[in-house]
């Protein structure tokens, strides 16, 4: 396949299919300067400020990786499939830090999809640099996954338990002076 072909043509039906799912989703916008591929909003945070951030890092690569492959170029698309395996894995560590600081109870699920991402994504960097594969339309595909399964998911869940956890264990005092203010 031709990153200048079929795989295009492949993202841009995902990302048009995008629509209706909460997500601002333009394609053809964002490559003329207008909005992003996915607009970072409440809609996607986990509820958990550090995390957050870091995710939003990864959703501007996102939009970054979808330029490329707008665009055409093999190596780019490469490169910044590869910022954002370091910029999630990054991630990945500070998730799996405060699970271990808050004795998150589904943590052996959510470190087996954790695994599992860096494998396809390493996999995939692997068959591009190796075999020249074309790897646009899976690594959009990667992405969605992340995006939609796991932080809508499972990262949710996580922030879910360590908010409710806060909840339990912040005295009451502290709870009264900070409703004063
Ligand atoms: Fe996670």
């Amino acid at each position: 396949m031709c990153i200048r072909g079929i795989g295009i043509m492949n993202v841009d039906k995902y990302a048009l299919n995008r629509g209706s799912s909460g997500v601002l989703v333009d394609s053809y916008s964002h490559v003329d300067g207008g909005m992003p591929f996915i607009a970072w909003s409440e809609f996607l945070s986990v509820g958990l400020t550090e995390v957050d951030e870091q995710h939003e890092k990864v959703v501007q690569l996102i939009n970054e990786l979808h330029d490329c492959i707008r665009r055409g170029g093999a190596d780019i698309v490469a490169r910044v499939l590869g910022r954002i395996i370091k910029s999630i894995a990054f991630n990945f560590t500070t998730e799996e830090g405060l699970m271990m600081q808050h004795g998150f109870i589904y943590s052996s699920a959510h470190l087996d999809e954790h695994g599992r991402f860096i494998e396809k994504a390493v996999d995939l960097q692997n068959r591009f640099y190796t075999e020249r594969a074309d790897i646009a339309t899976e690594a959009m595909l990667l992405v969605d996954d992340w995006l939609y399964q796991h932080l809508m998911v499972s990262d949710k869940i996580l922030g879910r338990h360590i908010n409710a956890q806060a909840r339990l264990t912040c005295p009451v005092g502290v709870v009264r002076m900070q409703s004063v203010h």
